[in-house]
């Protein structure tokens, strides 16, 4: 297929995804001068234009400059970055942590750094496609346990024992991306030690969100996997990724990881700002998660008693089940006529067949804005036939 047929073929299929510029992009934002509501976005706890975030950042830039300018491992590892480090660590519960340039970079050094080149990996069939990427680059054996389905992962542990030397690792995320649903993580643990296998949880929609005070579910079940992964573009309102985990397993990221190794450290503002976010989750004492958990059950019972048929709720993660390409497209495009941005997720970041709005509320969302925002859902979903 050439380029333009391939795209031709994602046009037709409904699949061709494109870029569209906003003037700006919070919860609430104008766009020539009319009142739009964002439930696209991953700032769920509204930090990312918070005044302690942006002024961290800016005193960063001013003592610091733009850029850290160089890998970790050569000139580029500040202080800054040590410090941030430290307190991660502590406010999920594990020895040691690094960051990393994102969440999808933090994934793909990880895994392919924890599996080493003799190592059989075992996923959840749903996991986000940077655990999916870490895995591949590993280029070692893997196998896909059915979603959250811990027979399986039992099962497949068993059929696939370790060879002398192996590593098996298990990979799951812990609140699921595009599903919002959750990973039976008091389980997966038990079978993962059972069968003397690693766990790496991914906790980027978790962390800040939930558990005490926001260090995310590992810590509320009282769990401690071999390592959490998380991503620093979604509660923390800033960017980044980071890996917690033992001082050991530390030292072979620093080792191994090549997402790690080979790539500039994040510049000191963006550090910064997640310094003062980590701040802000511990001095509201798990606060903000809470009130906004209490924001999005609110808004799963709007959609549920709209006549949508949502999962049990989870998660500020939403999804508003569409199934067809072209209906969530066309679902999405209604949405934005009446000044409501909601992704269409289609696949391959869904499997066929599962297209769906991806809702997610944050803490930007009143109460009035959630009432209209399913009304309007409701609406379109009855012009479209997805509800009757
Ligand atoms: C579960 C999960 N892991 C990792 C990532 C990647 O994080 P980042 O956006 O920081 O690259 C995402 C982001 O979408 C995610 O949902």
């Amino acid at each position: 297929m050439t380029p333009e047929q391939a795209l031709e073929d994602l046009r037709q299929r409904g699949l061709l995804r494109s870029l569209k510029a906003l003037p700006e992009n919070r919860g609430r934002f104008l766009l020539n001068g009319e009142a739009w509501l964002n439930f696209s976005s991953n700032d769920y706890l509204d930090l990312a234009h918070h005044p302690a975030l942006k002024a961290a950042a800016v005193r960063a830039v001013e003592e610091l400059g733009c850029s850290a300018a160089g890998s970790r491992l050569t000139s580029g590892h500040l202080v800054l970055h040590e410090t941030l480090e430290t307190a991660l660590a502590a406010f999920v519960g594990m020895d040691a942590a690094l960051v990393f340039g994102s969440g999808f970079l933090t994934n793909l050094g990880v895994i392919p750094a924890l599996a080493g080149d003799h190592a059989t990996i075992f996923c959840d069939r749903l996991n986000h496609a940077s655990l999916i990427d870490g895995t591949l680059m590993a280029g070692v054996k893997w196998h896909r346990y059915r979603h959250n389905d811990t027979a399986h992962l039992d099962d497949l542990l068993e059929k696939h024992p370790a060879a002398e030397g192996e590593t098996r690792l298990v990979i799951t995320d812990s609140v699921f991306s595009m599903d919002g649903d959750i990973a039976p993580l008091a389980e997966i643990a038990e079978i993962a030690r059972r069968h003397g296998a690693l766990l790496i949880v991914d906790e980027s929609h978790a962390v800040g969100v939930m558990g005490p005070n926001g260090a995310g579910l590992c810590a509320e079940l009282g769990l401690k996997p071999q390592a959490i992964t998380c991503g620093m573009g979604k509660a923390f309102g800033s960017y980044g990724g980071f890996v917690a985990c033992s001082v050991d397993l530390h030292a072979l990221i620093v080792n191994r990881a090549r997402s790690f190794i080979y790539s500039t450290g994040l510049p000191p503002a963006v550090i910064a700002a997640s310094r003062a976010a980590l701040d802000l989750f511990v001095e509201a004492r798990g606060a903000l998660g809470a009130d906004l958990m209490d924001r999005a059950r609110h808004m799963h019972a709007l959609l549920a008693d709209a006549g949508f048929d949502m999962p049990p709720f989870s998660s500020p993660i939403l999804p508003v089940m569409v199934g067809d390409n072209h209906v969530a497209l066309d679902f999405a495009a209604r949405l934005a006529d009446r000044r409501i941005l909601c992704g269409a997720i289609r696949p391959p970041t869904v499997p066929p067949g599962t297209a769906r709005l991806r809702l997610t509320v944050t803490r930007a969302h009143d109460a009035a804005d959630l009432t209209a925002a399913a009304r309007i859902f409701a609406e379109v979903g009855r012009d479209l036939g997805v509800l009757r």
